[in-house]
């Protein structure tokens, strides 16, 4: 059960906890957003405080007040709706933070209505998205909680009880069909939050896969779940995961989810790197680069997350998932740079640094989907802290074998309001990875490390006989975890990106 509900009661009548309204740039600075049928006393105050203010109305700029005179709620917020650079007019982008943006600043509330001025579905999809993430909040592990913001018994963690949306008609069949669309990312992208967050003292690859089970399980959802175990991914000849898994305690798993509609569309298969806890292995990271690397299963979570939402959506493509779930550790039978273990695709791969593990359980991964016979693979990962150099923490580097597939990737990244850029796989650095005792070495050197990290995975993005499949690799090493101020609906730690990426490819595919 999601947080998010439509009203079409009257605004300024609503006995909420809080109202977020929409201000807006105006001639001379901001006023509240254009549309709002309010009470004129309350109307003059809402622009008087704006102009007082000098307020200009755009994202992340939020104003709290309370006791508004004709306003039944406790508090209002007024969140800037304009993009930060560029026109005035707000854009689905600007709507999603805008709207996390207010539920952030309602803090720990119970029932908060948000009233935005709401011209057609894009943009409700965009405010119900933003509302529901930025009132996300992880609580599991605080020993006092506050009892109004106890999370709904299945549903994702809230600060808030509820979110009321203003729209026109709560009864419109559209606004309900919006609404429940924006709920299934939302819901699967919280989801893909929690997975991140959980530590990795909790969070290692069995009970991963159980919660994985588990959570679909209680959502009745039509996935099939098939969890291999490290004996089975040993038989199954998956020596890279089995390599990075074997200096831990904690052995790996690979999970396949299934969803596959009756006459579907197409099929897109999903791999997600899961690396719960990221040491380095026996080239161990220094601590403080360490301290994050709760967050490197973070591709897997919202492979995880795209999945659910597909099945909840119930999208006519099948949409496949393959979680690559391993524990980097260097514990004494862990592998060392010089070893050379054999994929599952056949190719032999000599281990130059133990922390380059994750192309290493994704190549399996991706080796399976490809053998699936799936129209196209997207692998994501918290891949390389050279992606991070070239992009920020912010943006999500795109590399593809297939021109026509990554614009329909970067397409997708753009409506789901998730920042991805192009980078190249230059044949230049191609021999970078050849070796001199296997047939591929999996680390280039210090020059252009994520696009070698691509050209490696690039390698196993091919069928039986060596035709290309039409393949995508997302390396969200920066925007997957937030150590910084939150901004918009993302807050600090697991951001849950990719999901609406993933899922919104997913819900055009098959209409090529
Ligand atoms: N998980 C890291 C990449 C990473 C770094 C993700 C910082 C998020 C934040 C990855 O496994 C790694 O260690 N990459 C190495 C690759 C190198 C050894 C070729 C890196 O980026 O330094
Ligand atoms: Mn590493
Ligand atoms: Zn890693």
């Amino acid at each position: 059960m999601s947080v998010l509900n439509l009203t079409d009661q009257p605004i300024s009548a609503h006995e909420a906890d809080v109202l977020v309204l929409a201000s807006a740039p105006s001639a001379d600075g901001a006023d509240l957003a254009a549309g709002y049928d309010l009470p004129a006393e309350a109307a003059s105050h809402l622009s008087g405080v704006l102009a007082a203010l000098e307020a200009k109305g755009k994202v992340d700029e939020v104003i709290t007040l309370a006791l508004v005179p004709g306003i039944a709620a406790r508090k209002v917020i007024l969140s800037g709706i304009a993009p930060k650079k560029g026109a005035a007019e707000p854009t689905a982008d600007s709507i999603r933070l805008a709207a996390g943006a207010g539920l952030r600043a309602a803090g720990k509330a119970g029932r908060v209505v948000l009233a935005f001025p709401a011209a057609g579905e894009d943009l409700l999809i965009a405010s119900a998205e933003g509302a529901a993430l930025g009132a996300y909040a992880f609580t599991t592990h605080k020993s006092v909680k506050d009892a109004a913001a106890q999370p709904a018994p299945s549903g994702p963690q809230s600060a808030v009880e509820a979110i009321h949306l203003h729209v026109a008609d709560a009864k419109d069949a559209a606004a309900q069909a919006a609404l429940a669309r924006a709920a299934a990312v939302a819901d699967a992208t919280a989801y893909a939050r929690d997975l991140v967050n959980t530590p990795p003292n909790l969070l290692y690859p069995q009970t991963f896969a159980e919660s994985v089970q588990e959570h679909i399980a209680a959502a009745g959802l039509p996935i099939e779940v098939i969890v291999h175990d490290e004996q089975q991914l040993t038989e199954m000849g998956c020596g890279g995961i089995i390599g990075v898994g074997q200096g831990s305690s904690r052995p790996p798993r690979i999970v396949e989810l299934h969803y596959a509609p009756s006459d579907a569309t197409g099929r897109i298969a999903f791999v997600g790197k899961g690396i719960t806890f990221d040491t380095g292995g026996v080239c161990i990271k220094p601590s403080a680069s360490m301290l994050t690397m709760k967050c490197d299963m973070a591709g897997a979570a919202a492979v995880a997350g795209a999945v659910i939402a597909a099945a909840q959506r119930g999208l006519p493509a099948a949409v496949s998932g393959y979680l690559c779930l391993a524990e980097n550790m260097p514990g004494g039978n862990a592998q060392r740079p010089s070893d050379i273990v054999t994929m599952r695709s056949g190719t032999t791969v000599e281990i130059i640094d133990t922390d380059a593990e994750g192309r290493m359980v994704l190549a399996d991964g991706i080796s399976l989907a490809a053998e699936s016979g799936a129209d196209a693979i997207v692998d994501v990962a918290t891949l390389t802290g050279a992606c991070m150099i070239a992009l920020g923490m912010r943006v999500a580097g795109v590399m593809s074998n297939d021109d026509g597939f990554r614009e329909r990737v970067l397409a997708a990244a753009g409506s789901a309001g998730e920042p991805m850029w192009p980078l190249p796989l230059p044949e230049d650095l191609r021999n970078k990875l050849d070796s001199g005792v296997a047939d591929l070495q999996h680390k280039g050197d210090q020059y252009g490390g994520a696009l070698t990290a691509g050209l490696f995975l690039r390698e196993f993005a091919q069928d039986a006989e060596g035709t290309a499949i039409p393949w995508a690799h997302l390396d969200i090493a920066g925007p997957a975890y937030l150590t910084e101020p939150p901004f918009g609906h993302v807050v600090k730690g697991g951001t849950g990106f990719a999901v609406a990426t993933l899922v919104d490819l997913a819900a055009g595919w098959g209409e090529q």
